[in-house]
C-alpha cells in the first residue's frame, strides 16, 4: 500500500504493509528511532507521536490508518539541531534520565501546552498521566514543563501568572 503522509513537515509517499505498526514503520523503515517501544501495548506512552495534532500510541496504530495524515515525531519538535522549548527544559531540569520515556513525554507535552498553555502543574500531571517514567519520580518532568510554558516561573510554576 502506498501511503501519502506529511511527516515532520515533509510530504512523503511510503510503500508499506498497512498492517505494520506505525512505530515499526517510523523506526525500522524511516530510521526515526526517537520514538521508543516500552510496553508495546498502549500503556506506557514511550511511543507517542502526534497524528493530526493529537497524541497517539504509535505501537497501536496500523500504518494503513495514517494515509493522508500529518505525523509529528520527537525528531520534528525542534528546529534542526535546536531543541524545542519543551525538550530544552527537560534537559535543563533533569527531567530525563534513562531517556526511554522522554520522547513520548516531549511529544505529549508539546500537544498539551499548545492546547492549554496556562496549564498548572497539577493539570500537566493529568495531561501526562499516560506517559510512564521509571526514573524521575515525575517532579523534575513537571518542573521542566512548567518552565517551558512559563519561562520566568520557578519550579512547578512558582511565580507564574
Ligand atoms: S510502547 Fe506504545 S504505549 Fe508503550
Ligand atoms: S527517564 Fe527513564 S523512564 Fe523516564
Amino acid at each position: 500500500m502506498t501511503l501519502r503522509v506529511r511527516l515532520n513537515g515533509r510530504d512523503l509517499l511510503l510503500d508499506v504493509d498497512p498492517q505494520r505498526r506505525l512505530l515499526d514503520v517510523l523506526r525500522d523503515e524511516l530510521r526515526l528511532t526517537g520514538s521508543k517501544e516500552g510496553c508495546g501495548e498502549g500503556e506506557c506512552g514511550a511511543c507517542t507521536v502526534l497524528l493530526d495534532g493529537e497524541p497517539v500510541c504509535s505501537c497501536l496504530v496500523p500504518a494503513g490508518q495514517v494515509d493522508g495524515s500529518e505525523i509529528m515525531t520527537v525528531e520534528g519538535l525542534g528546529d534542526g539541531e535546536l531543541l524545542s522549548a519543551v525538550q530544552d527544559a527537560l534537559v535543563r531540569f533533569g527531567g530525563t534520565q534513562c531517556g526511554i520515556c522522554t520522547p513520548g513525554i516531549a511529544v505529549c507535552a508539546t500537544a498539551a501546552l499548545r492546547r492549554e498553555p496556562d496549564a498548572s502543574a497539577e493539570r500537566l500531571r493529568e495531561l501526562l498521566a499516560g506517559n510512564l517514567c521509571r526514573c524521575t519520580g515525575y517532579q523534575l518532568v513537571i518542573d521542566a514543563l512548567c518552565a517551558a510554558a512559563r519561562p520566568a516561573a520557578g519550579p512547578s510554576g512558582e511565580g507564574a501568572p
